[in-house]
């Protein structure tokens, strides 16, 4: 790319940047639901994701947003013993499935548990194929046979980085170990499931482009793994304040050029299945939020997103279990999206998967989704980020960066949001209102309780 070329893509890519940062703070917003409030019915001729948290760590990582709590024995125990009676009530109510993914948090914090749900979840829905994600200091006989026995087929290890310095920086070097035993638990459960993925995180402050080539050169050349996740660093306010001591004040500035190592580093070997994921061999499961348009949520602060209706569990686990052992619904807020919501949701999802068939679209939005959709379609194809084919549109290689800008941004705002959400856990309790960031940051309502 040209010095003029790549100039005008990164100011394309700030410019979609903001346009994304604005959009997904609106459709981020739920309201608080009573008790009244029903989940829309299955469709019986669909099948959904059903997304399991379990939101528990040994040790929070200080750039991390997701709905997570320090480990307690008891605590996780009872939680798994909750989110069991919500995937019954998804049973009950006719969900069949179409795959399942456990996130955290570390689900794997208590193998007999997670063992127990998921024996559970193939005894409700039949033999479902199972990812889940873990920490390099679960990759261990004990935790891997049971992971198997349960019927586990893809395995996401969350890495980051090898390098030593940026894993104390992340503050995760003392907790699971370093670069080099990483790489060591990693060659040694190769081969152990269908798949196994390694997360990794560029653009961190402090990595240079010696390292993320390293990095890259240890897990193609050393590992060469199966499939391998790279996220943009994300950031809240919240996060860039814990960061800043031991990581250091995150910039945009090298995000495209280490996209575009990354992409070429891995060109050879692995074959891109969404902006951010890329897969060795043809044989490999990928990221559910591609393939599986609605999905159901168990566990605390989970979300769903079932026939236009996007809602979440509550972010309090004491009120999660309770709603439930008093055999109420614990979903606590929801929003029903529109259809031009529904449609541009759609757009970025199948995008994000590459690839967006028309007919597909066209036959859900009774024919007018290009007709609805066209300025989003015409803006992304003036840029250059699109290509289209007869039967659908493809991301280019540009439109791939920009994908991962606007992912980068659309998840930003669902951290936002979860941050939100658990300041919330005393409105949410009393069933106030709805959430309002702008307003409560004013207020000083909103504050850190991770
Ligand atoms: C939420 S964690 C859950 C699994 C496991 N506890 C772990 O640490 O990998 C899943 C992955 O999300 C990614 N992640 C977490 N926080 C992130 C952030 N602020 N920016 C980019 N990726 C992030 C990391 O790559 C992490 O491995
Ligand atoms: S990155 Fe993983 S281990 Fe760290 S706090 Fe987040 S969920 Fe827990």
């Amino acid at each position: 790319m040209s010095t003029a070329t790549s100039a005008w893509a990164s100011g394309a890519g700030r410019l979609i940047s903001a346009g994304m940062r604005l959009a997904s703070r609106g459709s981020m917003k739920l309201d608080f639901v009573g008790e009244g409030f029903e989940l829309p019915a299955p469709d019986a001729s669909r099948r959904y994701l059903l997304y399991v948290h379990v939101p528990f760590c040994e040790v929070l990582c200080p750039f991390c947003s997701f709905h997570r709590v320090e480990f307690r024995d008891h605590k996780a125990r009872r939680h798994f013993e909750a989110l069991r009676r919500q995937i019954r009530g998804y049973a009950a109510a006719g969900f069949r499935l179409s795959g399942v993914y456990v996130g955290g948090g570390t689900p794997t914090v208590l193998p007999d548990e997670l063992a127990r749900t998921l024996e559970l979840i193939h005894e409700c829905f039949g033999r479902q194929q199972v990812s889940v994600e873990t920490n390099p200091s679960d990759l261990r006989a004990e935790v891997l046979d049971v992971l198997r026995e349960a019927g586990v087929a893809r395995l996401s290890v969350g890495v980051q980085s090898f390098d030593d310095a940026l894993l104390r920086g992340m503050e995760r070097y003392d907790k699971y170990g370093s670069g080099a035993a990483f790489a060591a638990r990693l060659a040694a459960t190769k081969g152990a499931f269908q798949t196994l993925n390694v997360d990794m995180i560029f653009n961190l402050p402090g990595q240079t482009r010696t390292r993320l080539e390293r990095d890259l050169r240890i897990l193609t050349e050393e590992l060469a793994v199966d499939q391998v996740s790279f996220y943009p660093l994300m950031v809240t306010q919240t996060t860039q304040r814990k960061m800043s001591s031991t990581l250091g004040v995150h910039s945009m500035r090298n995000e495209q050029a280490y996209y575009a190592l990354i992409r070429e580093r891995l060109r050879d070997a692995y074959v891109p299945s969404s902006a951010w994921c890329f897969s060795r061999g043809r044989n490999m499961i990928d990221e559910y939020v591609v393939t599986d348009d609605e999905y159901i949520g168990a566990g605390s602060g989970a979300f769903g997103y079932v026939d236009g209706m996007i809602y979440g569990n509550s972010f309090s686990l004491n009120r999660y279990a309770m709603l439930l052992a008093a055999g109420r619904s614990p979903i606590t807020m929801a929003r029903r999206l529109s259809e031009h919501e529904r449609m541009r949701y759609d757009f970025l999802m199948r995008l994000f998967g590459l690839r967006l068939e028309k007919a597909f679209l066209e036959a859900k939005y009774g024919g007018s989704f290009e007709r609805r959709m066209w300025p989003e379609i015409a803006f992304f194809r003036a840029l250059g980020a699109l290509r289209e084919r007869p039967d659908c549109y493809e991301l280019t290689d540009r439109g791939m960066y920009y994908w991962v800008v606007m992912m980068r941004e659309f998840f930003t705002g669902v951290n936002r949001f979860r941050e939100q959400a658990r300041a919330n856990i005393a409105r949410e309790w009393r069933g106030e209102g709805e959430f309002n960031a702008k307003a409560q940051r004013r207020k000083g309502e909103i504050r850190d309780i991770a």
